[in-house]
């Protein structure tokens, strides 16, 4: 029989066994989560890391046991970079009193820290940190949307008023011209009139692009639109000594299209390949390549060209509105290619080697 003294004793081993059990499935909890958690007692020493906390630090969680802030920004394994961090953190958060202090780390992720503190923490500072990286990106895209929305409104508004004064000028200068003619000075005409044209082309293609019409379908044979576009451009390309190859499919393949659109988009294809052959210095004998092949339920429209080719830096900007290297360019033809392509539920890829040449891959879906 055990007496009543080890009888509570017992008692006493058995609560104190189960708040361990409890106190450990806790702290496996808070070692596990995806924040990090960092807990200072009121002596300013830290008494609980977590797994995350450790790793956001970069330090073994062992080595930050026991060590106060001092400590902490000494320890041998802290970059300065943190350690800057952590001084502006605690200048924010103590000194200021902030409850939230937003720090970007050296990958270029967000984290959001809060630290509590005060009677609900019984003299404790807890300091905890979210990563909030995702929200941001969510943040910043629609904050970025919106303001290209209302820009390509007011754009728009603005593009579309300049072309009435263009209209007026292009017209008195025509009345002009005989005149300018009788001074001998008709080339001024010249340069004008075709002035006024690129800018009015600029315009069009700009309201094209900020307001895009919805496709006109057809269906047709993409093989015949390409046959069609290349003896659109064929001439041009001799002028400027290049050839165009257009390698046609057995297979008949339909596609359901804005005519329209898809010709403009591998004109500016086409047009960009040659320009870029151009670019090559010395005797060169540029080459575009077009095939076409079914690739599942799409067809793929490959236009290669051996120009001048295009740097990471450069591909990167590619499809950007207005991003041109070139002094006459616009910088809208791919952009405007990129969303006639994508409203046809297409989509482009490129490829490119600077000095080599570029792949444009065009993919439509196939009409089965
Ligand atoms: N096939 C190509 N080879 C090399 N560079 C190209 C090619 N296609 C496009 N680019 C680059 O992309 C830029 C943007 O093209 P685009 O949107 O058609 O505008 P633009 O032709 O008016 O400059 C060009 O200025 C050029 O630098
Ligand atoms: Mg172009």
């Amino acid at each position: 029989m055990l007496s009543e003294f080890q009888e509570t004793l017992l008692q006493s081993v058995k609560a104190y066994q189960s708040t361990q059990l409890v106190k450990n499935k806790y702290e496996n909890v808070l070692q596990h989560l995806d924040s990090g958690i960092m807990l200072f007692d009121s002596d300013g020493v830290l008494t609980f890391v977590n797994v995350q906390m450790a790793r956001l630090l970069e330090i073994p969680r062992h080595s930050l046991i026991g060590c106060n802030l001092l400590q902490l920004l000494r320890h041998p394994h802290l970059s300065r970079f943190k350690k800057k961090k952590i001084l502006r953190l605690y200048r924010e958060t103590i000194f200021y009193r902030k409850k939230n202090h937003e720090l970007v780390d050296e990958y270029g992720r967000y984290w959001l820290t809060t630290v509590t503190y005060g009677d609900q923490m019984d003299g404790d500072f807890l300091l905890s940190v979210k990563d909030v990286s995702d929200f941001k990106l969510i943040e910043q895209t629609a904050y970025q949307n919106d303001k290209l929305a209302m820009l390509g409104k007011i754009s728009a508004a603005i593009a579309h008023e300049i072309r009435n004064p263009l209209t007026a000028i292009r017209g008195f200068i025509q009345l002009l011209r005989p005149h300018l003619i009788q001074l001998g000075r008709d080339e001024y005409a010249r340069i004008i009139l075709t002035e006024i044209d690129r800018a009015n082309d600029i315009i069009y293609e700009f309201l094209n692009s900020s307001k895009p019409t919805a496709p006109q379908k057809t269906v047709m044979s993409i093989t015949s639109l390409l046959k069609e576009v290349v003896l659109l451009t064929e001439s041009e390309a001799l002028m400027k000594g290049c050839e165009i190859h257009l390698k046609e499919a057995d297979t008949v393949m339909n596609v359901s299209i804005d005519v329209k659109q898809i010709k403009q988009v591998l004109l500016n294809m086409i047009k960009n390949a040659m320009d870029a052959i151009e670019e090559v210095e010395g005797d060169h004998a540029g080459v575009i390549d077009i095939h076409v092949k079914p690739e599942g339920r799409y067809v793929n429209v490959t236009i290669r060209d051996n120009g001048n080719g295009m740097d990471k830096a450069l591909l990167a900007r590619l499809f950007d509105p207005f991003f041109t290297t070139k002094e006459k360019g616009t910088g809208l033809g791919l952009s405007v290619s990129y969303r006639i392509i994508k409203n046809h539920r297409g989509h482009i890829h490129v490829d490119s080697v600077k000095g080599a040449g570029t792949v444009f891959v065009i993919a439509l879906p196939l009409v089965i």
